[in-house]
C-alpha cells in the first residue's frame, strides 16, 4: 500500500489515568511513577496523569498529588490531569500540571452518575474553573463524555453536541475532546461529527477518545483522522473505562493505534518498539492480561521463518497436462 500524504498525528496517553482508574486492584503509586517516566521517553505527545478527583469516587487515584510531583517531566511532554470540579482544578494546579483536562457528559444522565451533577451545574463549574485558573500558564482541555452515545440515554443528538462545545467555547476553553465513553460510536457517525465541529471551529483543537468496547475504536479513529482530526487519545495495553458507566472497557489500545497510523504513512513522532516493549510490562503492573493486539503479534512487517519445506516445491509430483 503507497503511504498516504504524510500526517502529522499527536498520540495522548491516557492509561495512567483512564487506565488505572477502573483497575481492580490500586497500582502502586511507585509502578505509576515508574510507568509515566517510562512512558515520557516514548515520543508521545502528552501523558493524561492522573485525576484530581474525590478519593471515594476514585479510591485507585488517592495519590493523585504524589505522582504529579515525582514523575519526571520530560521537555516538549505535555502533563495533563483530569478533574471533575474547581476543587480538582485547584489541587491540580497547586500540583504543578500543564493541563486542565475538565469533564462533563454530553446526556444529562451520565453526567449527573459520573460528576453528581446536572449538565447545567456543570457549565457553572467549568465558569468557575476558568476564573481559578486564571493567571496559571495550564492549557484548559474539556471532554464531553458520552459524545456519541450514553448507556443511559441512548445516542446523543450531534446537535446537543454542538450545543454544548459552542457553551464550553464561550466559556473561555482552549481545547475539546470528543469522548466515546462507552464504544457506541460508528466510523460514519464520528466522521460526520468530526467534519461539523472542525467546519465551525477550524481553530480549536479537537481530540478524539475512544474506546473499543464494541471493537470499532481504531475504525472510529481512521474515519476521524480522514475528517482531519490530528489528536488522538489512547491507552497503553487498551486499558480504561469509566466506572461510572455500565459495561465501560478500554480505550483504543495506543500502541495499536500507533502502529496503524504509522501503517498508513502518518508520523506519530513514537518510538513504537518503545512503546511495545513498557506494554508488555503492563500484565505485571496490572495482574492480568491486557487487550492490546500488536504487542502480541508483533508489528505488521514482522516476518516469520519459513517451515522447512518452502522452497522444495520441486519435489512434489509434477503435474502434466496429459
Ligand atoms: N478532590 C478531592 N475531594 C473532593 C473533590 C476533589 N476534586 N471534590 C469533592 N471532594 C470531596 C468533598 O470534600 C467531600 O469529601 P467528604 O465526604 O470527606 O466531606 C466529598 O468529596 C463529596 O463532595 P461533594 O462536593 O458532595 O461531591 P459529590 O459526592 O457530589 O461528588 C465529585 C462529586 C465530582 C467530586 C465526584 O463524583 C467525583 O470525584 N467524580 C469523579 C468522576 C470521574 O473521575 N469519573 C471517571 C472519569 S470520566
Ligand atoms: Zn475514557
Amino acid at each position: 500500500m503507497q503511504p498516504d500524504k504524510v500526517r502529522r498525528v499527536y498520540i495522548q496517553e491516557v492509561a495512567p489515568r483512564d487506565g488505572f482508574q477502573i483497575e481492580p486492584n490500586f497500582v502502586p503509586t511507585e509502578e505509576k511513577i515508574k510507568l509515566i517516566n517510562r512512558l515520557g521517553r516514548t515520543g508521545l505527545a502528552k501523558i493524561e496523569a492522573t485525576s484530581f478527583t474525590s478519593p471515594k469516587a476514585i479510591p485507585n487515584l488517592r495519590d493523585a498529588e504524589t505522582v504529579m510531583r515525582q514523575i519526571e517531566r520530560v521537555p516538549g511532554v505535555v502533563y495533563a490531569a483530569l478533574v471533575p470540579n474547581v476543587r480538582g482544578c485547584e489541587r491540580a494546579l497547586a500540583a504543578g500540571v500543564d493541563e486542565i483536562n475538565v469533564v462533563m457528559s454530553a446526556s444529562e444522565s451520565h453526567n449527573q452518575a459520573n460528576v453528581r451533577m446536572t449538565r447545567e451545574q456543570s457549565l457553572a463549574q467549568f465558569a468557575a474553573l476558568v476564573k481559578a485558573a486564571r493567571g496559571s500558564k495550564a492549557f484548559l482541555n474539556a471532554s464531553l463524555a458520552t459524545t456519541f452515545g450514553c448507556p443511559f440515554d441512548g445516542w446523543t443528538p450531534a446537535e446537543e453536541v454542538m450545543r454544548l462545545v459552542e457553551q464550553i467555547l464561550e466559556i473561555g476553553f482552549q481545547g475539546i475532546s470528543l469522548c466515546d465513553t462507552t464504544g457506541m460510536a460508528n466510523p460514519r457517525q464520528v466522521a460526520r461529527l468530526c467534519e461539523r465541529v472542525r467546519t465551525r471551529w477550524p481553530e480549536v483543537p479537537f481530540i478524539l477518545h475512544l474506546h473499543n468496547t464494541r471493537g470499532m475504536g481504531l475504525s472510529n479513529a481512521a474515519a476521524g483522522l480522514d475528517a482531519g482530526i490530528d489528536r488522538f487519545d489512547a491507552s497503553l495495553g487498551g486499558l480504561g473505562g469509566c466506572p461510572f458507566a455500565p459495561g465501560a472497557t478500554g480505550n483504543v489500545c495506543t500502541e495499536d493505534l500507533t502502529h496503524m497510523f504509522a501503517q498508513m504513512g502518518c508520523q506519530t513522532g513514537v518510538d513504537l518498539d518503545r512503546l511495545i516493549e513498557i506494554a508488555k510490562d503492563l500484565p505485571r503492573i496490572v495482574g492480568h492480561e491486557v487487550p492490546g493486539q500488536v504487542m502480541k503479534a508483533g508489528q505488521a512487517d514482522r516476518k516469520y521463518a519459513k517451515p522447512d519445506w518452502v522452497g522444495t516445491a520441486k519435489n512434489q509430483i509434477a503435474i502434466t497436462s496429459s
